[in-house]
């Protein structure tokens, strides 16, 4: 894997730069910028060497067809606040530009094309399409290392057209994880929550040789409690997942490694509360799972003090609402008390898990504070990741 920090001659040159522009938002306001932070140190390299930027990202998942919502238009108004520096939306379908020198059209120096997910050949990982892309630009840089786990033509297939390079904050990522990896303590605990159930649920299973306790929660941790026999009501949950449960229990008797998933929640009708403590054999039919419980709080906790190692990827319930973010927040507190008295070593990973740190002002007291979610537990995993191969 070449670093682009390491180039020279990069005036003039037109860089194809794959960023994760995938933040979060509220109505059309951006909530966190992480992502956007940490993708600056980049930029300002390529604006300091007079290269023309073309940036490539998705938000959100518009499977291929044009969703108004999901443009990329907010994002390149912050990206032009940050960086001082015009920013412009290309919204042409790039799939009918004609011409190779099309974007000389442009005066600004960095253009933002429309998310690119609007586009069903990208996820598709189409060869053809991942040519037009490439005939864009001179050069290919991956700076997304949180979608490095996506074999899509932005990340996988551009690279074989054009000579492709690694960005600062990919490097710094792929670095710590390695790190990490090689100089893990044990017992090592993973808390994995968030709402990418179909990510994750099929990573647990090869996780489970590497850790000592895996604590399930957020939307997978539904699956788990409608597995042990009581409703979830109408909360968020993956569909035909009973045989890939089966197997995590069975290999983690195999492995002690314990499986921990919430044994009493928070429910509310409505994503706008209110908020109600029950056990898991109360939930009724019109209910949705929006939180973890005291008692699940507690077991966390002595979990926690009890490793040396703590791996977390994805909030514990649906921390968008205040209200519903008090497990997430208790968690987040105690890892902290631990990291502060020195006990455990602890690494953070994934947009929302970075939010919820960053509206706690706690993005310090980490060891480790990684963008990405899935790509994070992939890699844990030890699997190459299609953006990473593509690179080297
Ligand atoms: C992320 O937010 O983890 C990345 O942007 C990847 O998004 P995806 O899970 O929709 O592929």
């Amino acid at each position: 894997m070449r670093s682009i920090i390491n180039e020279k001659n990069l005036n003039n040159k037109k860089i194809l730069l794959r960023l994760d522009l995938n933040v979060p938002f509220k109505k059309d306001k951006i909530t966190d910028t992480t992502r956007i932070d940490k993708i600056l140190p980049t930029l300002n390299f390529l604006i300091k060497e007079k290269a023309k930027i073309i940036i490539l990202s998705h938000v959100g998942r518009p499977k291929g067809k044009v969703v108004k919502e999901l443009s990329l238009e907010p994002i390149r108004e912050e990206l032009q606040k940050k960086l001082n520096k015009k920013v412009k939306l290309i919204s042409e379908n790039v799939k009918e530009i004609k011409s190779k020198n099309f974007l000389n059209n442009y005066s600004e120096d960095i253009l933002i094309l429309e998310n690119i997910r609007f586009y069903p050949e990208e996820e598709k990982n189409d060869n053809k399409f991942a040519e037009i892309l490439s005939n864009l630009g001179d050069i290919y840089v991956n700076e997304a290392f949180s979608c490095s786990h996506r074999a899509h033509a932005s990340i996988n297939k551009v690279p074989k057209f054009l000579p492709s390079f690694s960005g600062l904050q990919l490097d710094l990522e792929v670095n710590s994880l390695n790190k990490i990896i090689s100089e893990i303590t044990r017992p090592i605990t993973c808390i994995i929550g968030g709402s990418k159930i179909s990510t994750k649920i099929n990573v647990i299973k090869n996780l489970i040789p590497k850790f000592d306790n895996i604590i399930i929660a957020g939307g997978m941790a539904n699956n788990f409690i409608e597995y042990f026999g009581n409703s979830v009501g109408k909360s968020i949950k993956e569909k035909n997942c009973d045989k890939i449960i089966e197997e995590i229990i069975s290999l983690s008797k195999k492995e002690k490694c314990k499986i921990i998933y919430p044994e009493d929640v928070v429910v509310s009708k409505d994503l706008n509360g209110p908020p109600q403590k029950k056990q898991l054999s109360e939930i009724l039919s019109d209910e949705m799972i929006l939180d973890i419980g005291p008692k699940t709080i507690e077991n966390i906790s002595k979990i926690i003090d009890n490793s040396k190692t703590i791996l977390w990827n994805g909030p514990a319930g649906y921390f968008e609402n205040p209200i519903f973010s008090y497990g997430s927040i208790q968690i987040a507190k105690k890892i902290i008390e631990n990291n502060k008295a020195n006990k455990i070593f602890s690494v953070v990973g994934g947009g929302d898990t970075v939010s919820l740190i960053n509206n706690l002002k706690a993005v310090n007291e980490f060891n480790f504070v990684s963008t990405a979610g899935g790509a994070f537990l992939e890699y844990l995993e030890g699997k190459n990741l299609p953006g990473i191969t593509a690179l080297n």
